[in-house]
């Protein structure tokens, strides 16, 4: 320990280095750990638990996040004296906390008192008790509810020294259309236009006798048929309502909590139900609950997912929850294979975890969840995967000596991620295999595979440190961001742009101009026509060879702006029509590429931009199958290589880099192993 503290003093001074805020916020540099529920099991039986979870390397679980019917068993009667007892069993063997406030879960007590708290789905459905996640996120009787005992708990541990963080709610996403719901709507539309005819004339109300003269009249609604403005604008309305539920409990907690304690809420990916920035804003740090159901890990989407997760703090994040071995709410729940579950856990420190928990260290005995992965059986001895999750645990342990306080190191390349333009397309996807989450790993995959990090960004990100800016989908463009996306070019940033980016205005409106809308005359060209494609079309230029799928965009192009591919001939409407443009302007450019691609085409585009924007080639040359991840603190620098293929490889490995731990023998890295690799300053 008191290594420990030597040097992360040591290293406190060099924290102005790092491109990010370095993550303060972290139960250990490096936390191992599971979701624990103390509640479930008689507490004679908690200290052989912990002892297991000691024996396995762990030091943090998170507890409380569904009991809430035992911390409050009446309104207004806390019990917290077992919780203090557990909190305090798992101190003693060294193991951190992370309380969950218990609120997705509300009691049966709260549900009869108060049944106007229950969630209304879109059909009109009543919520039932035992499912989990039945209250209204907009009920406000229902928030009086939560966020009282969300500021019970952060009176009573909020200075608990055991305690690491908070964890607000779980997964939170499903909306409410009850009465409450709709009266915020109301309100929120009045804020938002204050009159109602701004509403009409900005949604296009003259059409289908949509015209509105009144706020309530406005129905909440997500459904197909509705007005592409109204939709946005529920999804907005839904994500200000989440954020909103979250920021209320988050200040309950921070008027009692140690500022050493963090508040994060565990999200899940690909979330649409809410925009994550926002819900993020008051929260300290990010932290998400991964996934692989189908037992089939994809690594290069993985990174993505973790590149997306970081974006929402910028920061270093955790995993709250991912699973030993296997899932059991997948179609066939397929457990990873032997190694994979170390080999993810590495993936994500790789990429800014902090810490990994996995879901659930043990199976109650009943309960929805019997067939779940565990690392403990019902018998409470080791499950199979046991064994691997020490071990994995034990190598983060001497990691983390080298780790702490390094993030992922500044990459050159950002990709923006819209969430209000995904929404855009989910409304209207005009082709039904255009998938707006399929076409950000598209884009992102082959930087993966050239071993080239790319940041995802927010699009009100500052982008001028960025080498690479790209916006594969950036439909609605508002003015401010336009604004931004022009300055970046004239200050010499390289912008590429894809197909249907500024088709939209904020409004979610046609654009007067056609795409790229108000960056057109940037680009000094735009988009003549747009068509959905049921066969691939060939599509060729300078060193680009490849195939439009799904989507494919004529451009035309004004005197100063090249031509630097075209579709082939005898495609009809794309007969031999400019598919991918760019102007430059100054030292910066901006490029369309108006067709989503096959994976050569993808390719071509990457080279091409790599070599355009001089990205710098990574340390350990690409390989296929083959994942360097740096992780960096001023100048001392670490690597995480991870073969993620069936098939050992040879790494061509710089003689200024020391290998530290994992599975190199001379040169080579094992199928499925890991490495970690410093740069010849760096050791602690
Ligand atoms: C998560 C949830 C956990 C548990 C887990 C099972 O979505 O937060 O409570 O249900 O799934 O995979």
């Amino acid at each position: 320990m008191r290594q420990l503290l030597a040097l992360l003093l040591a290293v406190a001074p060099v924290s102005a280095f790092a491109h990010e805020t370095p993550a303060p916020f972290t139960a250990a540099p490096l936390a191992m750990g599971s979701s624990w529920y103390p509640e479930q099991w008689p507490e004679t039986r908690w200290d052989a638990d912990l002892t297991l979870m000691k024996r396995a390397h762990l030091n943090v679980v998170r507890i409380g996040e569904f009991a809430w019917a035992r911390i409050e068993p009446k309104d207004d009667v806390f019990d917290f004296a077992w919780l203090d007892r557990a909190i305090a069993a798992a101190g003693r063997n060294g193991i951190r906390v992370v309380i969950g406030t218990p609120t997705a879960a509300p009691p049966i007590w709260l549900t009869e008192a108060h049944p106007d708290t229950l969630r209304v789905d879109a059909d009109g459905s009543v919520a039932r008790h035992g499912g989990r996640r039945h209250f209204s996120y907009a009920s406000t009787t229902y928030r009086r509810y939560a966020t009282r005992i969300a500021e019970q708990l952060a009176r009573r541990y909020g200075r608990n020294a055991n305690v690491v963080g908070w964890q607000i709610d779980n997964e939170i996403g499903v909306p409410s259309y009850d009465r409450d719901a709709t009266a915020r709507w109301a309100a929120w539309l009045t804020a938002r236009y204050g009159v109602i005819d701004v509403l009409n004339r900005r949604w296009t109300t003259e059409y289908w006798s949509q015209t509105y003269t009144g706020f309530e009249q406005v129905p909440l609604t997500l459904a197909a048929d509705q007005n592409p403005a109204l939709v946005l604008d529920a999804r907005r309305f839904a994500s200000s309502v989440w954020a909103d539920y979250i920021g209320e409990q988050a200040r309950a907690i921070r008027r009692h909590a140690d500022p050493r304690q963090f508040i994060t809420t565990n999200s899940t990916l690909w979330n649409d139900n809410f925009d994550q920035y926002l819900v993020h804003s008051d929260l300290d740090i990010a932290a998400w609950d991964e996934y692989v159901p189908d037992g089939h890990p994809d690594w290069a989407a993985n990174a993505l997912h973790h590149s997306v997760v970081r974006s929402y703090k910028r920061r270093n994040f955790w995993i709250m929850e991912t699973q030993p071995g296997r899932v059991d709410w997948g179609p066939i729940n397929r457990s990873l294979d032997p190694g994979q579950t170390r080999e993810l856990a590495w993936q994500a420190v790789a990429h800014g975890a902090d810490a990994v928990l996995y879901w659930q260290w043990r199976s109650a005995l009943n309960g929805q969840e019997q067939y779940h992965g565990t690392l403990v059986g019902p018998d409470g001895t080791p499950m199979p995967i046991f064994d691997e999750i020490a071990r994995t645990a034990a190598e983060l342990h001497v990691a983390a000596q080298y780790l702490v306080g390094t993030t992922p190191a500044p990459a050159e390349v950002a990709l923006i991620y819209s969430q209000e333009s995904r929404w855009s397309i989910e409304h209207e996807r005009h082709s039904r295999d255009y998938d707006p989450v399929a076409v950000l790993k598209d884009w992102y995959r082959p930087f993966a595979s050239a071993g080239i990090p790319v940041d995802v960004v927010a699009p009100d990100t500052d982008l001028s440190r960025y080498r690479l800016v790209m916006a594969p989908q950036m439909t609605v463009l508002d003015a401010a961001t336009a604004r931004r996306l022009e300055l970046y070019v004239a200050a010499g940033g390289h912008l590429l742009l894809g197909p249907r980016s500024g088709m939209k205005d904020g409004d979610n409106a046609l654009s007067l101009a056609r795409q790229p809308g108000s960056l057109a005359a940037l680009l000094g060209g735009r988009v003549d026509y747009y068509y959905p494609l049921d066969n691939e079309v060939g599509l060729s230029g300078l060193g680009i060879a490849g195939a439009a799928r799904v989507w494919a965009e004529t451009l035309e192009v004004q005197p100063g702006t090249t031509v630097l591919a075209r579709y082939g001939a005898h495609s009809g409407w794309l007969s031999n029509k400019p598919a991918f443009v760019m102007r430059e302007r100054g030292k910066g450019w901006i490029a369309y590429i108006g067709a989503l691609l096959d994976g050569d085409g993808q390719m071509g585009i990457v080279r091409w931009a790599s070599a355009k924007a001089s990205l710098k080639p990574s340390m350990i040359p690409a390989q296929s199958d083959l994942e360097v991840v740096e992780r960096r603190l001023g100048r001392r620098r670490y690597f995480v290589a991870i073969n993620h293929g069936d098939r050992d490889i040879s790494l061509a490995l710089p003689a200024k880099l020391s290998f530290i731990l994992g599975d190199i023998s001379g040169s080579t890295l094992a199928a499925h192993g890991v490495a970690l690799f410093a740069n010849n300053s760096s050791n602690p």
